[in-house]
């Protein structure tokens, strides 16, 4: 499957008054779709990353300039192992994929957030090539999220500034040590859960949120749409 295809990037996207900057994206709901169809944990995985693929194309086609999306928190590694390597075969198809793609028509620029440490070495040299091969490209900026984990984000941040040398900490310290994401405008959060999961804590900090009852294996361009067209009506405020 094509990761940029030019004759999906042809097609006529929906119209949008505005657009988050920055969407953040929480990939929820794959294991309870394959336990409602009596399949492995590993089936609702699969789908979600065809999920994924849809719907970072379709980000690129509106134009969205940042999406992150969350793939692989610090929390997960405590899931089964044959879950874990399960996820990380899925990460890994989808880089050899990548890379194939890039030389043809890839404009995306990809970028991993979370800590590479603990994460297998083929998978390593693959998302660095993915970053090195995709560093010049100028359309949308998607971020992986793989192990990942907001408030050691947070504090690697502080530590790189106590390193620096630092004795007084501010905001602007802390946003200029973090992974390059922007401030975050809006966070989708798909499969009933009403909650952030350690999921971009610091740039979440006046993000709109959507919520959906939707399972992320169940969701479409159409939700998308849902949500963004929820974004368009919300009166943004920052606090003034
Ligand atoms: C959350 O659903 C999902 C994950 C922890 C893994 C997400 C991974 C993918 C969608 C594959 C990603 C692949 C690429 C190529 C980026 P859950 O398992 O917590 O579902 P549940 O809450 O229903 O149990």
């Amino acid at each position: 499957m094509a990761l940029f295809s030019k004759k999906e990037k042809e097609k006529q996207a929906e119209h949008f008054e505005v657009l988050p900057n920055h969407l953040g994206i929480i990939m929820d709901g794959n294991g309870r779709w394959a336990k409602k169809r009596g399949l492995p944990r590993t089936a609702g995985h699969k789908v979600g990353a065809e999920v994924f693929r849809s719907i970072c194309q379709e980000c690129a086609n509106l134009g969205i300039k940042y999406v992150t999306f969350y793939a692989f928190s610090t929390e997960n590694w405590k899931r089964p192992q044959s879950e874990v390597d399960a996820i990380m075969d899925l990460f890994k198809d989808y880089l050899l994929e990548a890379k194939r793609d890039f030389v043809k028509a890839g404009d995306n620029k990809i970028i991993f957030i979370g800590e590479r440490e603990g994460i297998r070495q083929d998978l390593v040299d693959l998302m660095d090539e993915a970053e090195r091969d995709t560093a010049d490209h100028n359309a949308t900026t998607v971020y992986l999220a793989i192990n990942y984990g907001g408030r050691q984000e947070i504090a690697a941040a502080v530590n790189k500034l106590i390193a620096q040398g630092k004795t007084k900490i501010t905001e602007e310290d802390i946003s200029a040590n973090l992974y390059t994401v922007p401030e975050c405008d809006m966070i989708i959060r798909p499969s009933g859960e009403e909650r952030l999961s350690n999921f971009l804590l610091w740039q979440a900090a006046y993000s709109e949120f959507w919520y959906s009852d939707v399972l992320w294996p169940d969701f479409t361009v159409k939700d998308l749409y849902e949500a963004l067209h929820e974004f368009e009506k919300r009166n943004r405020r920052f606090g003034a």
